[in-house]
């Protein structure tokens, strides 16, 4: 039931390690991309990585000239980047970017639609993700190393990947407190 899904899905942040069939990564994203998008312009395209990706991954991040990236020493490097070989797959989300601002603010709306219908699609097939958004994807090492053009943004990095124990919910506050009635 749509309803238990979106209540008990939770982001995983734990993989075990288990690989993730990269068909299984696609039937998610083909059928996520149902998600509402204006003028069906379909703001979105993915880079997937699989496990030989991950390891590619990591080599990049060792090039990157974000400034907090930049200061880790090998060793911490290691530490940070450590878990990437947990997830099955990781899935990075691309935008464009219109400089018209309606536009923009429409389809990265859409593309959080998208997420969101993938992350619920994949906790159906018992898959855990998690929605990522780390300094960085903005890195310009990594967004060439990624082929993303000038004009496109990395929304999110959403990982794919099994679990072992899933997290306890961080309860929501209840509606009535978020909703004002007009009239
Ligand atoms: C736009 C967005 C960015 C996020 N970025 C991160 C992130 O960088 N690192 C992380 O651990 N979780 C990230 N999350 C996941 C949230 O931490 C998670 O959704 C939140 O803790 C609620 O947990 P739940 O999804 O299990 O209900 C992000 C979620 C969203 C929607």
């Amino acid at each position: 039931m749509l309803k238990t899904i979106i209540r008990e899905r939770r982001s995983i942040k734990k993989f075990n390690g288990k690989p993730v069939s990269l068909s299984d990564v696609t039937a998610v994203l083909d059928d996520a991309a149902w998600a509402p998008n204006h003028g069906n312009r379909e703001p979105w395209r993915f880079v997937v990585a699989g496990e030989k990706g991950l390891e590619a991954i990591r080599e990049t991040l060792k090039e990157c000239t974000i400034p907090k990236w930049e200061m880790l020493s090998e060793e911490e490097l290691e530490k940070k980047t450590a878990g990437f070989k947990l997830p099955g797959a990781f899935v990075f989300v691309i935008v464009p970017e219109d400089a018209r601002q309606k536009e923009r603010l429409e389809d990265f709306s859409a593309a959080s639609a998208f997420i969101q219908n993938a992350q619920l699609l994949a906790w159906e097939k018992g898959i855990g993700t998690c929605w990522k958004t780390p300094a960085w994807l903005d890195a310009p090492k990594f967004r060439q190393a990624l082929n993303v053009k000038p004009g496109e943004r990395i929304l999110a990095l959403l990982q794919f990947g099994y679990c072992d124990e899933v997290p306890k919910a961080k309860e929501r506050t209840p509606i009535e407190e978020k909703i004002t009635y007009f009239g």
